[in-house]
């Protein structure tokens, strides 16, 4: 790798340098760490400016394509005869190549599988110049994928379709919009100017370098300015009738908007007021004003069909509008705080991601981990009241402590240029792990070291690209004197290696000797991999500790430490906030203690995150065969006093897979009963008829603790919604806007009429023009207590009344809301429509393609079998003619683990039952 790395940096200091190469300085090109052939070869020729016309006329927007021009200055490292470019469902016309001198013919081949177009020259083409690369082409604004340039429609006041044409690029949409070098580190400049209707806007990176020209005809023609150095997949182009509303300047003067649908104004207000907030607050941590980094302006755009949450485009931000528009009266506190969180995660983006971005999508955690950290914390710094940095350790840090405790689970940062590979790398290890790790990171350098290694990596980086040791290597100029190595050391094997420890306490006296070996839920114990683990504690000599979150000790590779309790009485919990990546396993007398002190009188001796972490790290060890079910049920008995959100979090978590994993009716039951039981005083501490909607935890906790009681069955909590559906039906009551989940759901499942009550709510979707309503609508039509209804639901799907963005929520509501039946109804309605998902999706390997929506719809129903009927059918489904290679894979990995799942429900039901009913 540092071969090829310093052949570049020869070549580029030793030739001619073209003048943009010089303005941008190319400091240490930063390459791969291997490259194999479906990769551009970044040795033979650089892009260094793009110019693009685009053009999108009525017509154009009617029958899906537009027309595009690239003028792209290449650089050339080495003689050739030939180069490749990205180019994807693009019609190229006309291809020529100019520099004086020059008089080459270009012919274009391909693409290829890897989408390269091979471009051969008549002449060679010498090295050490800027050529001019000429393309004329045409492209397709597609319907279906929401990737590339494509196309989105809704109906205006009037009735009538709307089309508009927008972006979606990462990771590889750009060469479907225009002929590039269509990977990370390929940075360049953009000039792009659209040609679009008269009565549309035209909106991209920069701002317009003057007013629209008149292009005849009823088209106007914007030009933007130069943009920054940028990688592709950043960029961003919209033509839309949208209608725009200014949000207040940044610190450092820099504009801020919204725009959406015309109609959708009065919705903008969250948008126009986080956007702004989160970039001062990013600007202030960092130290470095947003405006300075190359793009003064900010726009944020609500996309009607769109295949992510929100992305990043630099200084043009895209989402979906359920993330970006709210109402008042209708959308939830949740739904408010989600929009908060993604404007945030999308602003840390402006430098983790734009600015500075991975060298390639191996190291995506380099933008995705730090753009999750941001998400929690820069939302923390601008809505204290909601407690976002204590919910990150729910949302982010538990959750991926579960799936990366899997045997198949892969590091932060591992290398492949497999593109459907690349698309899973974009999941919870990138985001979740990246964050924590990054999280673990801050807590052992302390918030201020951690500042300042940030500042020095953006500035020392930016307009570049970076990998991890890049950034490791950041903080090595200051950090604490207790850091036991280098930064890049200690950071290495939670980087190439998967997983996490499990870290084991044993007492010996006031010894306290602690020890490492990775945790696997399979309870295997042959992986030897050692980590450098920062530790935090509290002992009962000081429970104020809780909230320290500064390392006391570490435990280094290969090496037991040891804690001295003052007195051997104490308790002792590791793992202050959460901050570690790590789950703890005490000993039988250190479990007892802490026990005893969860049942004394005072329950928050032992602080809220601490019950929740304990929780979840006891659950996840019953789970993995390292302690008994029954004690852990009995540790939990101190959950009857617990009404704290973060507790009663990770505990449904945990049941949820307990629920998963049985299927005996009397034994589900007492489960059930048991639940209900413990869940007693949290329930108390949030009725269904008293609302706090200024309390955010209060909120998010009533609607947790209600979606529980009225799913168990709880007479109160059921009546209460049913009476408040009931309302709603009969006399148009609208439901409060923060229980509307809770009601929608218990009305349909406890329904007199599904038929009546299924369609009156799903009327209310069709009128209803707000995203976040439609959202939870239509999460609650599948928990209709009836399986035809269930079935002409899930048509629904592959109609097109349901936007394909939203097609995974209805076979969720269908599959997560009713039990073995939901799973029979599903894998009976893939069985009989298999061709309708064939015609309805794309064919293209895209997010929302068929490949991607069945594989992970098996997956995820295969996971919730608990009968061998239930893995036949899905086994016969597999067999359909015609079923995509990929789908037919995933599909026999699912049914193994769905097989294995079938063993483990009659040993976990074996130990439940050892605590329900124990053996005499
Ligand atoms: C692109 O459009 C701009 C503005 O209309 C024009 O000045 C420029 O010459 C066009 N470039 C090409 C390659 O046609
Ligand atoms: C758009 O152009 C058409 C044709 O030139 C013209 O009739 C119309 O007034 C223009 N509309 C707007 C909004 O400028
Ligand atoms: C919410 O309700 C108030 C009072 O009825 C109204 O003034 C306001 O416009 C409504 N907001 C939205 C977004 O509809
Ligand atoms: C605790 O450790 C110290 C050394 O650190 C040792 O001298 C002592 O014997 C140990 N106590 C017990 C009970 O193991
Ligand atoms: C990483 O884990 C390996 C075992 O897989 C261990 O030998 C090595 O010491 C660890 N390295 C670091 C830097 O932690
Ligand atoms: C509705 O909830 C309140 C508060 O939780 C409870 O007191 C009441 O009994 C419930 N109503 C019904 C009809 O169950
Ligand atoms: C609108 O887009 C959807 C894809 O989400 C497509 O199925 C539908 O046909 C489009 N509607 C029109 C009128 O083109």
């Amino acid at each position: 790798m540092w071969q090829l790395l310093c052949i570049l940096a020869l070549v580029i200091t030793s030739e001619a340098m073209p003048k943009k190469y010089a303005g941008i300085q190319v400091k240490k090109p930063i390459n791969p760490r291997t490259s194999s052939g479906n990769r551009l070869d970044p040795t033979l020729v650089l892009p260094s400016n793009y110019n693009l016309n685009l053009t999108v006329t009525r017509d154009n927007l009617d029958n899906g394509k537009f027309d595009g021009i690239a003028k792209i200055e290449l650089y050339f490292a080495k003689d050739t005869d030939s180069f490749q470019i990205h180019a994807k469902d693009l019609t190229i016309s006309k291809v020529t190549l100019a520099k004086s001198g020059f008089s080459g013919d270009l012919t274009p081949e391909g693409p290829d599988t890897n989408d390269f177009v091979t471009m051969k020259s008549s002449q060679t083409i010498t090295r050490g110049y800027v050529y001019v690369l000429e393309i004329h082409y045409t492209g397709k604004l597609s319907d279906t994928d929401m990737d590339g340039f494509y196309r989105s429609n809704y109906t205006d006041d009037d009735g009538n379709t709307k089309y508009l044409a927008t972006t979606q690029f990462e990771q590889m949409g750009a060469r479907r919009a225009f002929p590039c070098f269509d990977e990370p580190s390929f940075k360049a400049t953009f000039d792009i100017s659209i040609t679009y209707p008269n009565t549309s806007m035209a909106l991209s990176n920069s701002r317009p370098k003057a007013d629209p020209i008149d292009a005849r005809n009823g088209l106007l023609t914007v030009t933007f300015q130069t943009t920054p150095v940028m990688s592709t997949y950043v960029i961003a182009f919209i033509v839309a009738e949208f209608t725009c509303i200014n949000g207040a300047n940044t610190a450092d003067g820099t504009p801020t908007k919204v725009c959406g649908r015309p109609g959708t104004e009065e919705l903008f207000s969250v948008g126009l007021e986080a956007a702004p907030a989160a970039l001062n607050t990013m600007a202030d941590f960092l130290s470095i004003s947003y405006g300075s980094l190359g793009i003064k302006k900010m726009t944020q755009v609500a996309i009607p069909d769109f295949a992510v949450g929100a992305m990043e485009n630099w200084g043009l931000m895209t989402y979906r509008e359920s993330d970006l528009l709210w109402d008042e009266n209708q959308s939830s506190n949740y739904d408010k705080q989600i929009i908060y969180m993604d404007i945030s995660h999308e602003v840390a983006h402006q430098y983790f991601g734009d600015y500075v971005t991975t060298n390639w999508w191996s190291n995506v955690f380099l933008n995705e981990g730090f753009a999750t950290y941001f998400e929690y914390h820069a939302t923390a710094e601008i809505r204290k009241d909601w407690e976002v940095a204590k919910q990150f350790v729910l949302a982010e840090v538990q959750p991926v402590l579960l799936s990366d405790s899997s045997g198949c689970s892969k590091p932060l940062s591992y290398d492949t240029n497999d593109p459907v590979e690349i698309q899973t790398i974009f999941g919870d290890i990138s985001y979740n792990k990246g964050g924590s790790v990054i999280k673990m990171l801050q807590s052992f350098l302390g918030i201020e070291n951690f500042k300042q290694g940030l500042t020095r990596y953006l500035n020392n980086n930016g307009h570049n690209v970076a990998n991890p040791e890049i950034l490791w290597d950041s903080f090595e100029e200051s950090k604490p004197d207790d850091v036991p190595d280098t930064v890049k050391t200690v950071m290495d094997n939670w980087t190439y290696k998967p997983g996490y420890p499990l870290l084991s306490l044993t007492q010996n006296g006031i010894n306290i000797t602690i020890s490492q070996k990775r945790f696997l839920l399979s309870g295997d114990d042959t992986d030897e991999t050692q980590w450098y683990v920062p530790i935090t504690y509290t002992t009962s000599a000081d429970p104020s500790e809780f909230t320290e979150t500064t390392t006391k000790l570490w435990l280094t590779p290969d090496t037991d430490v040891t804690i001295v309790l003052d007195n051997e009485d104490s308790w002792i919990i590791l793992n202050n906030q959460q901050v570690g990546y790590y789950r703890v396993n005490y000993d039988q007398t250190l479990l007892s203690k802490i026990e005893t002190a969860l049942n004394s009188d005072d329950l928050d001796n032992i602080d809220e995150m601490s019950r929740s972490k304990l929780v979840d790290d006891q659950l996840n060890l019953a789970r993995a065969g390292k302690a008994e079910y029954a004690d852990v049920l009995n540790f939990l008995t101190f959950m009857k006093r617990d009404s704290s959100y973060y507790s009663w979090s990770s505990f449904y978590n945990g049941f949820s897979y307990l629920f998963k994993r049985t299927k005996d009716e009397s034994l589900r039951n007492l489960l059930k009963n048991y639940i209900k039981e413990l869940m007693e005083t949290l329930k108390n501490s949030v009725p269904f008829t008293t609302e706090k909607p200024t309390d955010q935890i209060y909120t998010l906790k009533q609607v947790l603790a209600l979606t529980w009681a009225c799913n168990l069955g709880e007479t109160s909590c059921v009546n209460n919604a049913t009476v408040a559906f009931t309302s709603y039906t009969m006399d148009n009551n609208i439901p409060s806007r923060n229980l509307k989940s809770v009601v929608y759901c218990t009305g349909l499942k406890n329904s007199e009429n599904p038929t009546e009550d299924y369609n009156f709510l799903y009327n209310k979707y069709l009128s209803t023009k707000l995203a976040t309503e439609q959202l939870t609508i239509l999460k609650a039509l599948g928990c209709i207590n009836d399986s035809t209804l269930r079935q002409e639901y899930l048509k629904l799907a592959l109609t097109d009344k349901i936007r394909i963005q939203d097609v995974r929520y209805v076979f969720q509501s269908v599959y997560s809301n009713n039990g073995n039946e939901g799973v029979d109804d599903t894998l009976e309605f893939l069985k009989n429509n298999y061709q309708d998902f064939e015609t309805h999706f794309g064919t293209q390997s895209t997010l929302t393609s068929l490949r991607s929506i069945l594989t992970s719809l098996i997956s995820t129903v295969a996971d919730l079998i608990t009968e061998e009927y239930q893995i036949d059918k899905l086994s016969e489904f597999l067999k359909t003619e015609g079923l995509d290679e990929s789908v037919v894979a995933a599909g026999n990995k699912a049914v193994e683990s769905a097989t294995g799942n079938l063993k483990t429900i009659s040993i976990l039901e074996g130990q439940l039952n050892d605590y329900f009913s124990p053996p005499r």
